[in-house]
């Protein structure tokens, strides 16, 4: 069974191809290949909260004749069980090995969201919860962000790229930063962006303050990938620098590994980072500023930046919906 659980799976040609296609939609270019959603029926399954990838799932089904089922887990659905062995005698219902099967009854595709817990490192790079999805559905498995990654949202921001920066994505400077927070978050975002723009041929840096290294298999194979595609990849502690010579300047907040399940710690170190929030003087005449949002005005970015023409998180957000759809059609071609 082919899932969409981790970029790692594919190679950066792949992911190239699900970006042209989502660009071909997008122009209404592709119509041989939306016809694979019509008559889908997608089941999207939240452990946690979402305005986008809700949306932008839903949006894409319907607009190409298929329809989605939304269920929040512990809202309006049982609370779920993913570890294997245990006594069920807690708030949890209903175990996945028998919730996910049936659903993949229903749907024709399944997605899931489930966050990191941010209490061990080592507990959230397992992915317990979307490998659990993915062995036991009998349909395709769309990861809706995960512990330790966001491939949707990775794609959509390589698309964005492709379409802001004149002459296309490739050799151009991506910068991450880094940026202050009111409470931990996880590393998925900033580890798909990364791994997005080594795909897709961008001299990739990093900036964040010492102790907020990223994951280093995420690392590891962006730093491959950039390599290959005769570019490169590199980590900084100079914030402002780094963030001038952007021709995309993606900000991100995370947390700091060393932190975990310490919220007063991290706060703390939030505090002493605080001159890490990005704003207008960050950007440089041409730099494109993303972010995936939801993003906190003044804390994470100022007004003037978000405010600012060069800021296209509108533009990012909406191209959740045509990655998406490209993903779908790729899940489902052949499918009857
Ligand atoms: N970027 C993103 O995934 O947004 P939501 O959390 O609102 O879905």
């Amino acid at each position: 069974m082919r899932h969409w659980l981790s970029m790692l799976d594919y190679t950066p040609e792949t992911l190239a191809g699900l970006v042209g296609l989502a660009r071909r939609i997008k122009a209404g270019e592709a119509r041989d290949r939306t016809a694979a959603i019509r008559e889908k029926i997608l089941v999207q399954v939240f452990f946690n909260p979402s305005l986008r990838t809700r949306t932008s799932f839903e949006a894409a089904m319907l607009r190409f004749g298929g329809h989605a089922i939304c269920l929040n887990v512990g809202g309006d659905t049982w609370k779920l069980e993913h570890r294997d062995g245990v006594r069920m005698d807690g708030d949890a219902a209903e175990h996945v090995k028998e919730a996910v099967p049936v659903l993949a009854r229903y749907g024709d595709a399944l997605a899931v969201r489930t966050f990191a817990a941010l209490r061990s490192a080592e507990e959230d790079a397992r992915e317990a919860v979307l490998r659990a999805f993915g062995r036991y559905s009998s349909v395709p498995v769309i990861n809706m962000e995960s512990a330790v990654e966001h491939p949707c949202q990775g794609l959509a921001d390589w698309m964005t790229c492709e379409e802001k920066l004149a002459g296309g994505a490739r050799g151009k400077h991506f910068v991450v930063t880094w940026a202050p927070q009111v409470k931990g978050l996880p590393m998925a975002v900033p580890h798909s962006a990364v791994l997005a723009a080594a795909a897709a041929g961008m001299n990739v840096t990093i900036a964040h303050p010492p102790g907020y290294e990223l994951g280093g298999a995420f690392l590891d194979k962006a730093r491959q990938w950039s390599a290959a595609a005769g570019a490169s990849l590199s980590v900084t502690h100079e914030q402002f620098e780094a963030c001038r010579r952007a021709d995309a300047l993606y900000v991100k907040s995370w947390g700091a590994s060393g932190l975990y399940g310490d919220a007063r710690a991290q706060a703390d170190s939030f505090r002493q980072h605080a001159g890490w929030t990005v704003d207008v003087g960050h950007l440089g005449p041409r730099t494109i500023l993303m972010h995936c949002l939801p993003v906190r005005r003044n804390v994470v970015i100022g007004d003037a930046a978000l405010d600012d023409p060069r800021s296209v998180v509108v533009d990012q957000a909406e191209n959740r919906m045509w990655a998406q759809a490209a993903i779908l059609c790729d899940l489902f071609a052949g499918k009857r």
